[in-house]
């Protein structure tokens, strides 16, 4: 069934106080939960209704009355009991089987320790409840368990009380003082030890930071707390926000569905998000760390303090903590080109991944107005494109003006659940800014498209920028209305300098104007313009939107020479790669034609790759081609064998031609001594380790000798791994020796076993059977998400020239793996169900063949609802 926002009601009643105990048991667990609840005078509703699922109810008593089963009614995980009182107290007892839960949501079991995962609706697994975000309370939880098997025990909040059992059991009492919807509640038990910390925040609280990690793993856990110490100071100074209570753990665990959980006091990670040493984590890795703590710690305001009053609700904390997880992770860098290269990167993952969802199948707006499932929109949509959204404000307001708005926020919605209106309302309102146009960012899906076009008039001195934009249908949402979209744009001279600006109508001179585009279409006129200038438009990607401009190949030679916007310098590179990479690939779909190269190109990028006034990292980012999906997303019909040959013809006619500029980038940028994985250093293994990539193109026994050498001899994880992958995707002698070495020595780590996994799915001669054949070793599981994203995820979103096989095997095993997974953990499989979300957009032949094995799909007996409404909406009727 689906559930739509126009039918919010509020709740009947409000739970003031909950109190739970645990019995923990890994195949028989029991929960009695004691709740007080009160009337919700503005309801009508003469029923008090809680969600359950896949529990045993034991019992319920009202007021103390046990109820027997004529006194309320229990259908589809849906308890109504008929009352109109106006306190109740509500006991209720359950049992559950964490050992068999596999679907990672409420109360499960992994490696032998307890968990929990609440958000969204994962709390209704644990008891029945009002389980809906803006039903919020306060809770008391009390912990019983083995001591031996489950010596630590944590909930949220604060430790009140702990002690022995004398049967070999033990206790811990929770309680925590901030009242929280139900799907932060969080508990953890087991054998876990921890690193901690004792800090002084802004007002001279302290405050206890404890990262919890399995026995092994205490080596991995310092840049986790570092990150969380950063993010604290971080909060306090940008946006005034102070950790607001006396103890904040982080706990690792390795089955986890997504990358972290914002639980009150108790966020639980994924391993992948804490763990880090230099022999098993990357540069990236060390990034993604930081992110995703900073990430976490923030949604301590932004999520926790002041929620949501529905999940259609959901972008307003995430879209608004990605965005300030973002600007941490630019703040941390410190140097104005990190920042640009920071948001360059952020800007990847939007278009890889958001625009292609944007204009597919499953197409939402920020606020979605209907969903089955809600997990399945846990999406780059809400979370990415949701903070562009929140990066519009700033842009529009300025940094002073954003932080305004925030500051109202808080003050009035501190505690409350609330809804994205409330969010526009604070900016409009702190700045005095009529925002409501603005409004459509959050109910038109799409991505919208901005054609400019200019006229100089050499006469008058002017130049006229005239924008037109518009917005693809999607998903029950033909006809869109004008977004409201700051466009960011400077002009050029002809030295590269930027000129000083005179917008028609405003008195500031800049040389960066943010044009505010309203209606469908504006002209922007500027005055005393000397002579025609070059046009960088959406400066740092000011707008989630494709912008479209009739630029010459000189032009984006000239912006990437000489603009002072970074972004827009590698956008420019961006352009005119894609632009040669859409031509080869149309010659590379004529049979017998012959693939040519571009001396033009290389010579940009040539001048990109020596210029040493540019950070290494930035260099590295530039060289870097447009992915074969982004190829792919601006082709009408998308033929990923011919996209695969061009992108793989550019990469080795690039290596030829700067073969020595490569040694030369590849010699410069070593990094010897200690391994840190700090901004500089990391820039510069990258730059090094993209030169290997294109070397490696060559697939000669000289590049092999080079990556077979940094793989022998490199000591940190981020060298190895990329010579391993650059021996993977090569016919050097030494590559199963290398594959088979790399193995043995990291049996022990998981996620270092991963991206083992992960670099073999993703080689470029891995076909279906290669995949198959590696679900056979010994160390590969369905059941683990991690372990399966890195082998069948990889391949089906990371290796499209082979997962588009023409005989369709790729999809028929794309198909056996969702339907295996589904009857294992829905969640992971309707993310993998979400592969061939762009089946129409392919080749005849092709699409009858994804078609069939999504019919396939959808056809299995009791599939999930998540995989449901994936496959469901990929087969409706465009
Ligand atoms: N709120 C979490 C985060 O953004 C994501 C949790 C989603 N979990 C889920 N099972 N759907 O970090
Ligand atoms: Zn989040």
């Amino acid at each position: 069934p689906t559930i739509y926002r126009k039918d919010y009601t509020p709740p009947s009643y409000w739970v003031r106080t909950v109190e739970m105990g645990f019995d923990l048991e890994p195949s028989a667990t029991r929960v009695a939960t004691r709740m007080t609840l009160e009337r919700n005078q503005t309801s009508n509703d003469k029923v008090l209704t809680l969600y359950g699922e896949e529990l045993q109810l034991v019992q319920i008593r009202l007021n103390g009355k046990v109820l027997g089963t004529k006194a309320y009614q229990l259908k589809d995980g849906v308890l109504r009991i008929p009352t109109t009182a106006e306190q109740i107290t509500l006991d209720i007892e359950t049992l559950l089987q964490p050992d068999r839960n596999t679907s990672l949501m409420g109360l499960y079991v992994s490696n032998g320790n307890f968990f929990t995962q609440c958000e969204a609706e994962g709390f209704r697994k644990i008891t029945y409840f009002p389980d809906r975000p803006d039903v919020m309370a306060t809770y008391k939880v009390m912990l019983r368990g083995d001591k031996k098997k489950y010596p630590v025990l944590l909930s949220n909040g604060n430790l009140i009380e702990q002690g022995d059992l004398g049967d070999g059991r033990h206790y811990a009492l929770w309680e925590d003082p901030f009242k929280k919807p139900s799907y932060l509640f969080a508990l953890v038990a087991g054998q876990l030890v921890c690193q901690e910390e004792t800090i002084k925040l802004k007002s001279g609280r302290e405050a206890l930071l404890q990262v919890w990690v399995e026995e092994g793993n205490l080596d991995k856990t310092q840049h986790a707390m570092d990150s969380l110490i950063n993010s604290i100071r971080w909060d306090e100074e940008r946006f005034g926000l102070e950790l607001d209570l006396d103890r904040f753990m982080i706990v690792a665990v390795g089955d986890f569905n997504m990358g972290a959980m914002e639980n009150k006091g108790l966020n639980i990670f994924n391993t992948k998000f804490v763990l880090a040493n230099p022999r098993i984590a990357t540069d990236v890795d060390y990034g993604n760390i930081e992110a995703v703590v900073g990430h976490e710690y923030f949604h301590n305001w932004t999520g926790n303090r002041v929620t949501c009053r529905d999940w259609f609700q959901l972008s307003l904390k995430e879209g608004l903590t990605v965005f300030r997880d973002q600007e941490f992770s630019a703040d941390m860098i410190g140097t104005d080109s990190g920042r640009a290269v920071k948001r360059i990167d952020d800007v990847r993952v939007l278009r890889q991944a958001q625009f292609p969802e944007d204009a597919g199948p499953m197409a939402h707006p920020v606020r979605p107005d209907s969903f089955v499932e809600i997990s399945n929109f846990y999406t780059v949509t809400i979370y990415e494109k949701g903070a562009e959204v929140v990066r519009m404000y700033q842009t529009l307001l300025g940094r002073d003006g954003f932080r305004k708005g925030m500051d109202l926020y808080f003050e009035r919605h501190d505690g409350q659940a609330v809804e994205c209106d409330d969010f526009r309302a604070a900016m409009s309102d702190a700045n005095g800014r009529d925002l409501t146009q603005f409004e459509r960012w959050y109910s038109q899906a799409g991505t919208p498209r901005v054609v400019a076009t200019t006229v100089y008039d050499a006469v008058h001195k002017t130049y006229a920028i005239t924008l037109k934009q518009s917005c693809p249908a999607t998903p029950g949402q033909k006809n869109k209305l004008p977004f409201h979209i700051p466009v960011a744009v400077g002009l050029l001279d002809s030295n590269g300098n930027d000129m000083q600006l005179h917008l028609r109508g405003f008195p500031q001179v800049q040389s960066t104007v943010v044009l505010e585009l309203m209606e469908e279409q504006q002209t922007f006129v500027f005055e005393d313009v000397s002579e025609e200038p070059v046009p960088s438009l959406l400066r740092d990607f000011s707008a989630p939107v494709n912008l479209e401009y009739d630029y010459s190949d000189a032009d984006l030679a000239f912006l990437m020479a000489h603009d002072s916007d970074a972004f827009n310098r590698w956008e420019a590179g961006q352009r005119l790669a894609a632009r040669r990479l859409l031509a080869l690939t149309a010659t590379a779909q004529q049979s017998g034609a012959v693939l040519t190269t571009d001396p033009a190109l290389s010579e940009s990028l040539r001048l990109t790759l020596n210029d040493a006034a540019l950070d290494p990292a930035f260099r590295e980012i530039a060289l870097n081609l447009p992915s074969e999906t982004v190829i792919a997303e601006q082709m009408d019909v998308i033929n990923p064998q011919a996209i695969h040959q061009a992108r793989r013809f550019l990469r080795q006619s690039l290596a030829q031609a700067l073969r020595a500029d490569f040694i030369e980038a590849y010699k410069a940028n070593q990094t010897p001594g200690d391994y840190s994985p700090d901004a500089a250093s990391a820039g510069k293994r990258a730059l090094k380790n993209l030169a290997l990539s294109y070397i490696s193109e060559l697939d000669d026994a000289a590049a092999h000798v080079m990556a077979q050498t940094q793989c022998d001899g490199a000591d940190n994880m981020t060298d190895r791994v990329a010579a391993l992958g650059a021996l993977a995707n090569s016919t050097a002698p030494g590559k199963e020796a290398a594959l088979a070495q790399f193995y043995q020595d990291f049996e022990a780590e998981p996620l270092v076993v991963d991206k083992w996994f992960s670099l073999q799915a993703m080689a470029r001669t891995t076909d279906v059977a290669a995949v198959r054949k590696l679900m056979q070793h010994p160390a590969f599981s369905l059941k683990n998400p991690n372990r399966a994203r890195s082998l069948i995820f990889s391949f089906c979103n990371g290796n499209p020239s082979q997962f588009h096989a023409s005989d369709g095997s790729g999809y028929a095993f794309w198909a056996e793996q969702v339907i295996a997974l589904d009857a294992i953990n829905p969640q992971v499989a309707a993310r993998l169900a979400r592969s061939l979300d762009r089946w129409r957009k392919y080749a005849p032949s092709l699409q009858s063949k994804m078609q069939a094995a999504l019919k396939r799909v959808a056809q299995t007996a009791k599939l999930s609802k998540d995989t449901k409404e994936v496959v469901g909406k990929s087969l409706a009727a465009e």
